[in-house]
């Protein structure tokens, strides 16, 4: 039936595609750049970020600001911090610096509609590997600012640019929602990074808020009961006061019969293990615990959550060095469960094409900052795409008020989007920025389902 459905998405996206390919001014339309300016703001967890405002030769402006990661991935583009002493090393100057004296004079006079051309431009200027030069934090806000210009320009929103340009078929995406957070954006209070939930069940993304918002503070209510409610991690899910992983496992689990909803049935769970943060070289050790565990120890332990817990998606479940121990994930479960690679990945075509090779996954998560430029992220998305992977389209850590990734996710129709908790604007501003996309007149279609071959959550229905 989901498969059905999605079918007639596909096939109703395929014979619109076209449709809204001659509403773009497409390649004709010339929108040259005038001028960048960077400046220094601040992110959610009050650190100094990169904003890009790129302004075109006929007035139209488009910005945007860069986000950061905690449990960053090893091969992803670097943040460019000062170091030294004032702010804790963060300050971003360098980065700033690097815009005006060689991003700008390398963009004026381009194309904003060209953005694969202002791309190339950016990643001319900087031959290292990690973009450690110019620093992501720098390429990606300027790369983002352009493709908002160019769709300012066009007088058209950003994702039905970003649906144009890129020739995808846009929809509205399914959430990924975190309820309690965990690994380096909670302290390593407990050792799982991310604890969410999806719903899969739901007819519209309204209804994935309604629902949401009734499990998150079901969860809230369920920690106060046991005199556990202690705030709220970085990505605003409840601060993980557990004394095992299980336990936060049980209560999310608790949380959505307590909402009112039959786990499995509409609503599902997924976790993000983001297991290089407590294990390197196939050995782990979850601290909660005090318990070490080889690759297959943790693997046969995910099983059981598998079997367990109502777990639709696994989002790096062992480290990112160990590629053998993806693929016996991958093959054992990767029927029954997403498995999504995030830092196994960092959003790299290459990375993608090799995983696919070796069944690694199953699915991408989409972060235009680790690729460190909109069309290498989106070359990414393309490769998970041709391996017939789903992809999410995710926030970081650290965020702002920039919803960029909404109209990505939305535009390129990537299925999925991930930007943390049900609180703190940072992450709202993206759910909220869905709602009004679904909200405008040629609006794209909820997306809905999870498309999983043979998953319990498929067998049930
Ligand atoms: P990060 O983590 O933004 O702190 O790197 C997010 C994730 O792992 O998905
Ligand atoms: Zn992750």
């Amino acid at each position: 039936m989901v498969q059905t459905v999605f079918k007639l998405f596909s096939l109703i996206g395929f014979i619109l595609k076209p449709l809204t390919i001659i509403q773009t001014k497409g390649s004709a339309q010339v929108s040259k750049i005038q001028g960048l300016k960077g400046r220094r703001v601040w992110d959610s967890r009050g650190c100094p970020t990169v904003e890009v405002d790129v302004i075109l030769e006929n007035g139209v402006r488009g910005r945007a600001i860069a986000p950061a990661g905690a449990s960053r991935g090893a091969r992803e583009a670097l943040d460019l911090r000062d170091g030294g002493d004032s702010l804790r090393g963060k300050d971003v100057q360098t980065a700033l610096n690097g815009i005006q004296t060689r991003i700008a004079p390398a963009l004026i006079g381009i194309n904003a509609q060209d953005q694969r051309g202002v791309d190339v431009a950016i990643l001319a200027l900087d031959n290292s590997e990690l973009k450690e030069q110019l620093g992501g934090n720098a390429t990606v806000a300027a790369s983002l600012a352009v493709l908002h210009a160019a769709a300012a320009d066009n007088g058209i929103p950003l994702w039905r640019h970003i649906a144009n340009y890129f020739q995808s078929t846009p929809s509205i995406p399914l959430p990924e929602i975190q309820i309690f957070g965990g690994g380096a954006h909670a302290g390593r209070r407990v050792d799982i990074q991310d604890f969410m939930i999806m719903v899969p069940g739901a007819t519209s993304f309204d209804e994935v808020m309604e629902i949401t918002s009734e499990v998150y503070f079901a969860a809230g209510d369920l920690m106060k009961r046991k005199g556990r409610l202690a705030g709220v991690a970085d990505e605003g899910g409840w601060w993980p006061v557990f004394d095992s992983n299980e336990e936060a496992l049980e209560t999310l689990v608790a949380a959505i019969k307590l909402a009112g909803e039959q786990p499995g049935e509409r609503v599902v769970i997924s976790l993000d293990i983001a297991a290089s943060e407590f294990g390197k070289n196939g050995q782990y050790r979850l601290a909660l615990e005090d318990r070490a565990m080889d690759s297959g120890q943790l693997i046969d332990m995910l099983g059981r959550w598998i079997d367990d817990y109502f777990i639709a998606s696994i989002e790096d479940p062992v480290g990112e060095d160990d590629p053998e121990a993806m693929q016996e994930f991958q093959r054992r479960y990767g029927d029954q469960v997403q498995v999504v690679g995030d830092d196994y990945l960092v959003t790299n075509a290459n990375l993608v094409k090799t995983a696919a090779r070796e069944n690694a996954c199953n699915a991408l998560l989409v972060k235009v900052n680790q690729a460190g430029t909109v069309t290498e992220a989106v070359d990414a998305f393309h490769a998970a795409s041709e391996a017939g992977w789903q992809s999410i389209v995710s926030a970081r850590s650290g965020e702002t008020e920039d919803a960029s990734i909404s109209h990505l996710s939305t535009g390129l129709g990537s299925g999925q989007l991930k930007v943390g908790s049900f609180t703190r604007s940072e992450r709202m501003v993206k759910w909220n920025e869905c709602l009004r996309i679904q909200d405008e007149e040629d609006a794209p279609q909820f997306v809905g389902g999870l498309p999983l071959k043979n998953t319990w959550w498929g067998k049930k229905i």
